[in-house]
């Protein structure tokens, strides 16, 4: 199994980088199933559903979420009929709209997908480690290939999930903070595991959005505006895995980074 993850697309200028870079990197890795962090799509915050629609289009199978998850009103709109799109599965149970697994057949593979997010610094959501021992009992009652997009602010605690489930899923990549980390490795068990896959949109800013303003609130604790450009330098982010077919273990793991400065190469 071939799989290919884009890291947390940002406003247009992520979207356009999408189109432009995802048949270039079809054609390059062949992937038979891609993944794409769409929380931050609708100009920086949420996705609405036609952003949702056109990743379909582009040729992705499945769109996670996270902590933006409801910042697009639309979302309520359209979740509970989104099949390809998952929201962290530790929210509330019995009070949240959408779901946090999905299962996608390819020929006669079945993959799990599975969003997370971690609560170090962000949400107080219910236990992410227990609800993946949850969800992924339930997977592996019909697939050993399992994917987790562990959506987190901390590298300790991506790293502790990673280590935690090592062996019983697939792949853990972090996503949210938005730099891509260079600890791209299978864990000893099976897992591959990336702390965060970066993102895709504004290369000359400061995780998406222009830097002045950010540069502006560090310096003086005032309240800013983050503005996400619609024209500049671009970046995309992610990464590709391969997996055993009958074990779903991880067999290869690596990161994927284009922008000016490292241009693609076929
Ligand atoms: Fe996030």
């Amino acid at each position: 199994m071939k799989l290919l993850f884009i890291g947390d697309v940002v406003g247009s200028i992520g979207r356009e980088m999408v189109e432009q870079y995802l048949p270039k990197l079809k054609n390059k890795y062949k992937p038979q199933l891609t993944i794409l962090n769409g929380e931050n799509s609708a100009n920086g915050r949420g996705i609405t559903e036609k952003n949702y629609k056109e990743f379909l289009q582009a040729g992705v199978d499945v769109v996670t979420m996270g902590n933006h998850t409801w910042d697009n009103q639309d979302i309520f709109e359209f979740i509970d009929d989104a099949k390809k799109l998952i929201r962290p599965a530790n929210y509330p149970e019995d009070s949240t709209p959408g779901k946090g697994i999905v299962y996608v057949k390819i020929n006669h593979l079945e993959i799990a997908v599975i969003n997370l997010h971690g609560r170090t610094f962000t949400m107080d959501l219910d236990d992410p480690f227990r609800k993946a021992d949850e969800l992924i009992k339930q997977a592996q009652e019909r697939t050993p290939i399992i994917f987790i997009d562990f959506h987190a602010e901390t590298t300790s605690e991506k790293l502790a999930f990673g280590w935690y489930v090592d062996g019983r899923v697939s792949a853990v990549i972090g996503t949210h903070t938005h730099v891509q980390t260079n600890d791209a490795r299978i864990l000893p068990e099976g897992t591959a595991y990336l702390t965060d896959a970066g993102m895709t949109g504004f290369y000359d800013g400061i995780i998406g959005v222009k830097k002045e303003p950010v540069i502006y609130k560090f310096m003086t604790q005032m309240p800013v505006r983050f503005e996400v450009p619609d024209e500049g330098r671009k970046q995309i982010n992610g990464c590709y895995i391969e997996l055993d077919d009958k074990t779903g273990k991880a067999k290869s793991i690596e990161t994927i980074r284009i922008d000016s400065d490292t241009p693609f190469f076929n």
